[in-house]
């Protein structure tokens, strides 16, 4: 169990807990976080879950992958630590990391 703090582009911030394991974009949805649709489940299709991590935590989210990169690259307000939330499944080193939400999603 560990805590992910999701930022929405007017600063207000949701802090919420997870079980590691989970995506990014499952722990916003469970905790009805504004603004993160994840309209494909998690198929990496849709866009609707991208997420802009914060600088010193992006390392630990792992690889973008080719489909994300794909993704992403249609992604409007894309930032150098975007990432798909439905890609990033959660261990226990992002306990406390920061998460930047984008104005619009696509
Ligand atoms: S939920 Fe659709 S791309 Fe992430």
């Amino acid at each position: 169990m560990g805590k992910i703090i999701f930022i929405e582009h007017d600063s207000t911030e949701h802090v919420t807990q997870f079980d590691e394991g989970a995506t990014l974009m499952q722990i916003a949805v469970d905790n009805a976080v504004p603004g993160i649709d994840g309209d494909c489940g998690g198929e990496c299709a849709c866009g609707t879950c991208h997420m802009i991590v914060s600088d010193e935590w992006f390392e630990k989210t792992g690889k973008v992958g080719d489909a994300e990169e794909q993704m992403l690259s249609m992604t409007p307000e894309r930032a150098r630590t975007s990432r798909l939330g439905c890609q990033v499944q959660t261990t226990k080193a992002m306990d406390g990391m920061t998460v930047q939400l984008p104005e619009f999603q696509m």
